[in-house]
């Protein structure tokens, strides 16, 4: 019998090509998030450039997909709910949030497997940030 653990696969990270996919995915975020009429309601609550957000957000999926914790070496633990309390996020706020995300993965042409996974994840991740009623 093999001492070999069991091998768990590859990560979203590897799956996503590593570094050069996650960032062409935020990227793609950021441009239909700044482009898209339908996103405007998510893109006012940001800064006026969204240089910055690229980067965070990046650093942050690094990890958060199983790559290096970019984020983390940074700025310490995400307390991702608490950075978020500053805006208002509601269910519009997360609906906008997560269609301009499924509409970044499917343009970058993200596996339906993977996306499908990732979308549920995401989902988890944006509604435990909303901090207002509706
Ligand atoms: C639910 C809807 C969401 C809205 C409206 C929202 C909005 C925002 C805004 C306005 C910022 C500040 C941007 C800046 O300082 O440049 C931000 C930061 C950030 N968001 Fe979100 N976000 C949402 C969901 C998420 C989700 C689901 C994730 C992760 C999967 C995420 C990850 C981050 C990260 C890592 C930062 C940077 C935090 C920091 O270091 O200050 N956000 N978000």
């Amino acid at each position: 019998m093999s001492n070999e653990p069991v091998s768990a696969g590859p990560t979203p990270f590897e799956r996503l090509a590593g570094e050069a996919g996650v960032r062409a995915l935020v990227d793609r975020f950021y441009d239909l998030m700044d482009l898209e009429p339908h996103f405007a309601g998510i893109r006012r609550l940001h800064p006026s450039t969204l240089d910055g957000s690229r980067d965070k957000l990046f650093w942050f999926l690094c990890g958060w997909l199983g790559g290096p914790n970019h984020y983390v070496e940074r700025f310490g633990h995400p307390r991702l709910r608490a950075r978020h309390l500053p805006y208002a996020i509601g269910i519009a706020e997360r609906d906008q949030w997560m269609a301009c995300m499924m509409q970044a993965m499917e343009e970058h042409q993200v596996d339906q497997a993977l996306a499908a996974r990732l979308t549920e994840s995401f989902f988890g991740t944006a509604d435990w940030m909303r901090n207002k009623g509706c």
